[in-house]
């Protein structure tokens, strides 16, 4: 892809890419904004270093890709910013948000489009990088008939699993959101199929006995984890990671314990998952 405003340079041949020759305080222009739109849905994830932006103006940002969602569960939002979602770990926490590989608030009917997390506070010693996973891969990947019989299924993605068990947050009034989606899901912009389950929601899937069940996941999981499908990124203080929850599956790595790493994270809205076979 040609790039005229912002300049891309990739990390790995699978996914993520880091842009530089923007500066996020600023409104983007439309051509801007559609490279850096460009750039999302052909890398999965991409990565922004040294920006300085005020809740607003990361808000602002988060806006042009779509409304922006509100966290249905975590205490963690920032006063005056219900959409923004504190991302904290220091020597007093018991977990850290996504410690285990998945696509942000996939329980939801609508889960989100993308997340766009602006890190402030790193760890000393390093560690506390984030890993992604190109979901897209993980489908290809796939022999042909498990690809078969996957576009075949439905499965349950669970708040409960993460936010009443794990977490152990207060419920909302009406419980942790579920929903069931394909298991594989067709991206609403590039057309590609992708895999769409991960360990943090997904419960079961739809009409199978729960050993089967519990083998495909087991086996769908593992596939995700293969190393060649990921990035990993070394955060610098102020820089932005913005993923596509629909293409993209996350994981952070909390190796850093008992230092502290704090950043802020905006959330687009999404749709519903659907699969165009
Ligand atoms: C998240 O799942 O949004 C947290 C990612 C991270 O802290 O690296």
């Amino acid at each position: 892809m040609e790039y005229e405003t912002i300049v891309v340079r990739k990390l790995t041949p699978a996914i993520g890419a880091e842009i530089s020759g923007v500066d996020l305080a600023h409104p983007l222009g439309n051509q801007q904004f559609q490279e850096i739109h460009d750039a999302l849905m052909e890398n999965l994830v991409i990565f922004f270093r040294d920006q300085e932006l005020t809740h607003d103006q990361h808000k602002a940002f988060g806006r042009r890709f779509g409304e922006l969602h509100i966290h249905p569960s975590s205490p963690g939002a920032v006063a005056g910013h219900p959409e923004i979602l504190t991302i904290k770990a220091d020597a007093e926490s018991k977990y850290v948000a996504g410690e285990e590989w998945h696509s942000d608030v996939s329980c939801e009917a609508e889960p989100p489009l993308g997340s766009i997390l602006y890190m402030r506070r790193l760890p000393p010693d390093g560690g506390g990088n984030t890993l992604f996973a190109n979901m897209y891969r993980a489908f290809e990947t796939l022999s042909a008939p498990i690809q078969r019989l996957c576009e075949g299924l439905v499965a349950v993605h669970d708040g409960a699993q993460v936010y009443g068990g794990r977490f152990g947050h207060a419920a909302k009034e009406g419980g942790f959101p579920r929903a069931e989606h394909p298991v594989v899901r067709t991206h609403p912009v590039t057309g590609r199929k992708a895999l769409f389950v991960n360990r943090n929601f997904t419960t079961r899937i739809v009409g199978l006995r729960k050993p089967e069940s519990d083998a495909l996941l087991e086996m769908l999981y593992r596939h995700c984890e293969t190393p060649e499908f990921h990035c990993r990124f070394a955060w610098t203080p102020n820089a932005i990671a913005f993923w596509d929850n629909r293409a993209a599956m996350h994981h952070a790595m909390w190796d850093y314990f008992p230092h502290s790493r704090l950043g802020y994270r905006v959330t687009v809205k999404g749709d519903r998952p659907f699969l165009r076979t």
